[in-house]
């Protein structure tokens, strides 16, 4: 069965933005290696503020379309377990936005590492907490 138009729109707005802010993280930290081997020492940073000014905005459009998403789903009409599941996910949503503004503001090589790895665990179990819920 073919989902209704309107569906097709909120979903792939929500699922693009997802790619972004989390393929966008996985890509960069792909790349920082070939990055940090450049003769330009700023270009890892040069790099993460550029993905900054496509991510950010992803995020709000994931927040957008996530409100647009309970609208739509109803989740006073969805099972308890599929509450428990979709409470988690906004918290991990809560902990990927929290851990990468504070990846982004950190200093220290160490602040930067814990900061990343948990703003990029954070967003990947949003990604999988969402598809539970979608079904
Ligand atoms: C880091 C942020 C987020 C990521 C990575 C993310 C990712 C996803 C993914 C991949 C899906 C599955 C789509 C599908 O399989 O068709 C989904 C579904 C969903 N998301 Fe998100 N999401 C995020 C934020 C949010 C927010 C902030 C909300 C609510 C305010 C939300 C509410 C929902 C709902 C209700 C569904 C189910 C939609 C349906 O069944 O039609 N999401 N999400």
């Amino acid at each position: 069965m073919l989902a209704p138009a309107l569906g097709i729109v909120r979903l792939s707005l929500h699922v693009t933005a997802a790619a972004v802010w989390v393929g966008g993280q996985i890509v960069l930290a792909g790349l920082v290696p070939t990055l940090r081997k450049g003769a330009d020492a700023q270009l890892v940073r040069a790099a993460a503020q550029r993905f900054a000014r496509l991510a950010w905005p992803a995020f709000v459009v994931l927040i957008a379309t996530g409100l647009w998403n309970i609208a739509a789903v109803h989740p006073s009409r969805q099972t308890t377990a599929w509450r428990v599941v979709f409470g988690v996910k906004m918290a991990v949503v809560v902990l990927a936005g929290v851990a990468t503004a504070r990846h982004q503001a950190a200093k220290s090589r160490a602040g930067l590492a814990v900061w990343g790895a948990l703003s990029g665990t954070a967003a990947l179990a949003a990604l999988v907490l969402g598809v539970a819920i979608a079904g």
